[in-house]
């Protein structure tokens, strides 16, 4: 009997359908754009019913689904080309979406070994497309790592890896949708590892039980499950053994991506083009590079940049923020840069200042330069609309040279920022560049400012779309809405139907931070001629190349404290590594323990920055106690003392599109228990950052992938196989310090330095200094620096100049520290030299050289 109920049931749920045998995790939504009943559902010709006992109201499979093998498209005329094929798609079965188009051509380049590139377009009309340059191909790569297939009908495309032949994407497990304002493709995934479709605030790894990640910019403080500040449409998924690949869609439209536990993905996108990037890795560092080989390398910061910086909404006055940097030196913290939020502008405005309160506002920032330190504000794209002809430059001109963004009438879209009305700049004009840099140079020539903070550029708007509202069109209201926060395109910024130099803002929205990212990148290169440096809350994919990023209005609590960590994996991910979250908080009261932890923590940051609302309670360094003081000042002191490390680690990404702060899984991709961890992060290659995340305790727990791991005081913390292993949070004992530290980056520049040698079990170690003037523009690309590769084998350290110019002249080393030398040395020699004062400890086996040999020359250090 109960088998027979079954057998009714089925029958019951897809009548005369036996595609509609679909397990509830491999289930297609067919129903995207409104909520189906069964007649409208099967009225398309799909399968109707509830999974079964499921996981319940929320996020679950689709009532609505696609029976298998549902017809979209049928694939036609496969046709070599000089890099690839192309094929024509034709659709064979009525489409319920508006704007439907049923002739499509798919063009796939094979355009290096290890990246594919696939594009569906409409072949009769030219769509809008996303305006990055990206590399070209002239032929087809020989002896690819992937195969790709078609399948006609139901049309889909496989990409496969050519060894062990595992599907990478496989399109036909959905039906494709080419609408006006709807496309959508679905792949299985080859596990549920999957990381990256920022920003969220997210882990490291999604989650594949039916997740929705809408990406649309928006200003919003960040909380689960909501689309943030910036959209990278890639993603990188590990493979059983290991292997990695990622999967980049160039499209800027409002869009959501679908995770659902088969495992599946889908994307479904309101405009342009599908454009697809699929990187063949085969590891997961590799994935990364493939990917900015596309979209951009990082930019290179000055030196300065990854020094501390010190910001608060609130220092309401040119005293305040001197006493700011008097009580920092007093209390003897490093800081390198500090910031001014809105609170120096004149009724808020951009490019004024308060002639009362900063009355000497240029003569700060000129005492702040003559003691070594850089000076940062903030700058909002929107311009004030309001004030009447002839007293604000910044409109007047923007207004007479086009540069604002239209609405439906073709005059300024208004909407409504800090102060009050404002008109958006549309950075897709190319002279909306010009004014902008004219903007920038007439206020720099008033105040020497160093590096822009550029904010609000969602953009953010007070009013929904403008002061007018928006019009009632297909852009303002399409026929789907992705998951955007409170359902609606418009809400927090202007019109979707605006229309900007290059297209409509529909279209460009995501874009509107990038654009402004590049005008003051470039704005700031002309003005100042040196290596701009940029942060920017608004980011899309290609962002790295321009700026950096800080992670918005973060709360002051220990969740978001977590957070912040897979938030800087994954910008590095995304080729942004100058990143970092508010330390100890943006919005609300943080505590002094939480502050302590969240200090040590930001000292990992790439980016460091302490930034704290209006109204919160203190948190400069020098506003706690004295514990907890000197618990920070070591975090940064320990910071200062790496930044030589830091500063080749950006090198590298610069150069050879490395990431900074870096997940586990790329260092450690074979240990599949390294894939999920974002409770710690590396630097580079070498180091492992196992921070505090919980309030009350002293010991911390953390994943050591196999191999030999030393505390950075010494001794081995770990020697063996993998396993998670609890440390003492860090403690008073000092560190060997690579370089001596001091208040500013300016002063540690001159001193001297040291090196500690991390020894495998087999007595090698390997490790390398990019060392320049720290703020010219391109001196890796001019040839202007030093690079020096230290090598320890067989008892011997040793440095191998591989360039050499003038910028390390006179600076000394002045120690080594090799960790893991079993046995005591009888004899050390610098140079050939007896070195009489080195120590070694048999506890933790570390020996010790004092040492004053020349940086700029090469050295050998040997003990026997
Ligand atoms: C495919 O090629 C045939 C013969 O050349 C042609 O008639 C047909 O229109 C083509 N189909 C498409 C979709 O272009
Ligand atoms: C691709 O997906 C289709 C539809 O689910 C399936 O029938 C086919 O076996 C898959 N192909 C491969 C190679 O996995
Ligand atoms: C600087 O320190 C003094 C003395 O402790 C204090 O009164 C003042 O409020 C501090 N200023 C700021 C802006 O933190
Ligand atoms: C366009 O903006 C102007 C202000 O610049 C406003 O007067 C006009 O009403 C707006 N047009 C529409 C259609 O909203
Ligand atoms: C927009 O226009 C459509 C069709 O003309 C109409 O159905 C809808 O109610 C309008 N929406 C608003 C918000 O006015």
């Amino acid at each position: 009997l109960f088998l027979l109920v079954q057998m009714v049931l089925r029958d019951r749920v897809c009548p005369g359908a036996a595609g509609c045998q679909v397990p509830p995790g491999e289930r297609f939504d067919c129903g995207p754009e409104r909520l189906l009943g069964r007649a409208g559902c099967e009225a398309r010709g799909c399968c109707y019913g509830p999974p079964g006992p499921g996981p319940g109201p929320g996020p679950g499979p689709p009532w609505c689904f696609f029976p298998r093998g549902y017809r979209s498209y049928r694939a036609e005329n496969l046709t070599a080309t000089a890099t690839g094929f192309t094929a024509r798609l034709r659709r064979v079965a009525a489409s319920f979406l508006p704007g439907d188009v049923g002739d499509l051509r798919l063009d796939v380049a094979m355009e290096t070994p290890t990246r594919l590139r696939f594009t569906l377009r409409d072949p009769a009309r030219q769509r809008y497309e996303v305006p990055l340059a990206t590399p070209r191909a002239s032929g087809r790569a020989a002896s690819t790592l992937y195969g790709v297939r078609v399948s006609p009908d139901p049309f889909g495309l496989l990409v496969y890896r050519q060894r062990g032949g595992r599907v990478l994407l496989n399109t036909t497990v959905a039906p494709l949708f080419f609408a006006d304002q709807f496309l959508q493709i679905s792949t299985s995934l080859p596990s549920r590892f999957i990381s990256g479709l920022g920003e969220h605030l997210t882990p490291l790894v999604l989650d594949t039980t039916w997740t929705r990640v809408t990406l649309w910019n928006r200003d919003m403080a960040p909380a689960p499950q909501v689309n943030l500040y910036g959209s990278h449409p890639f993603y990188l998924g590990m493979e059983d053994d290991g292997s990695a690949h990622g999967v980049f869609l160039l499209n800027s439209n409002a869009m959501d991506v679908l995770l659902q536990p088969s495992p599946a993905l889908t994307w479904r996108t309101t405009g342009g083009i599908l454009d697809f990037y699929v990187f063949l890795g085969p590891d997961p560092k590799s994935v990364v590079r493939q990917y900015l080989d596309v979209v951009g390398f990082p930019f290179m910061p000055p030196y300065w940049g990854l020094g501390f910086h010190l910001c608060r909404w609130g220092y309401s006055s040119t005293d305040i923020t001197r006493q700011v940097v008097a009580n920092m030196t007093a209390a003897r913290f490093p800081l390198d840069v500090q910031w001014n939020d809105l609170d120096y502008a004149d009724a808020k405005r951009d490019f004024t200042f308060n002639k009362k309160s900063f009355k000497d506002y240029p003569e700060m920032v000129q005492d702040f330069h003559r003691r070594g330190l850089r000076y940062i504000m903030i700058v909002d794209p929107g311009i004030s609309s309001s004030g009447p002809p002839g007293t604000y430059k910044p409109y007047d001109e923007g207004l007479k040279r086009g540069v604002f963004i239209r609405n439906a009438t073709g005059q300024p879209l208004i909407g409504k920022v800090w102060p009050g009305p404002t008109a958006f700049p549309d950075f897709t004009n190319p002279e909306t560049h010009e004014w902008w840099h004219d903007m920038v140079k007439d206020f720099h020539d008033q105040v020497p400012f160093d590096g822009m903070w550029i904010d609000m550029n969602e953009p953010s708007n007070f009013v929904e779309g403008s002061q007018d509202g928006c019009p009632n069109n297909s852009l303002e209201q399409p026929p789907y809405v992705p998951g955007v926060f409170g359902g609606r395109l418009q809400g927090g910024t202007i019109c979707a139907s605006s229309q900007q130099y290059l297209s409509s803002h529909y279209n460009l929205h995501s874009l509107y931070g990038l654009t402004q990212a590049v005008a003051s990148h470039d704005a700031l290169l002309r003005v100042r001629g040196k290596r701009p440096f940029v942060i920017s809350r608004s980011t899309f994919a290609g962002h790295g190349r321009y700026a950096g990023h800080w992670t918005g209005d973060v709360g002051s609590n220990w969740e978001q404290l977590y957070y912040s960590i897979p938030e800087v994996l994954l910008f590095n991910l995304f080729g942004v590594p100058l990143v970092g979250a508010d330390i100890c908080g943006f919005a609300g009261d943080t505590s002094e323990e939480l502050c302590v932890r969240w200090t040590q923590l930001g000292a990992f940051y790439p980016f460091m920055r302490n930034h704290n609302d209006h109204g919160a309670r203190p948190q400069e360094p020098y506003a706690f106690s004295p514990a907890a003081q000197a618990a920070m000042r070591k975090a940064l002191c320990l910071r200062y003392s790496l930044l030589p490390f830091l500063y080749t680690l950006f090198h590298r990404a610069h150069s050879a599109g490395e990431t900074v702060a870096r997940p586990l899984f790329l260092e450690f991709p074979k240990d599949p228990n390294t894939w999920a961890v974002d409770r710690q992060l590396m630097w580079g290659g070498g180091l492992l950052i196992t921070p505090v995340l919980q309030p009350g305790i002293t010991k911390v727990s953390g994943y050591f992938p196999a191999g030999t791991w030393y505390s950075l005081a010494g001794p081995v913390v770990h020697g063996r196989g993998g396993g998670t292993v609890a440390v003492a949070a860090l403690g008073a004992e000092p560190h060997p310090a690579p370089q001596e530290p001091a208040f500013s980056t300016a002063e540690s520049r001159g001193k001297g330095m040291a090196l500690v040698v991390a020894l495998t079990p087999d007595g090698f170690a390997r490790g390398e200094l990019f060392w320049d003037d720290g703020e010219s523009w391109q001196t890796f690309e001019k040839g202007d620096y030093t690079e020096i590769l230290f090598l320890a084998t067989h008892g011997a350290v040793l440095s191998q100049l591989l360039r050499a110019s003038a910028h390390l002249d006179g600076v000394l080393l002045e120690a080594v520290t090799v960790l893991g030398v079993t046995s005591p040395p009888r004899q050390v020699l610098a140079n050939g030299a007896l070195v009489g004062d080195f120590s070694y400890r048999n506890d933790t086996q570390v020996l010790r050289v004092p040492v004053s040999l020349p940086m700029w020359e090469r050295f050998v250090i040997t003990w026997s």
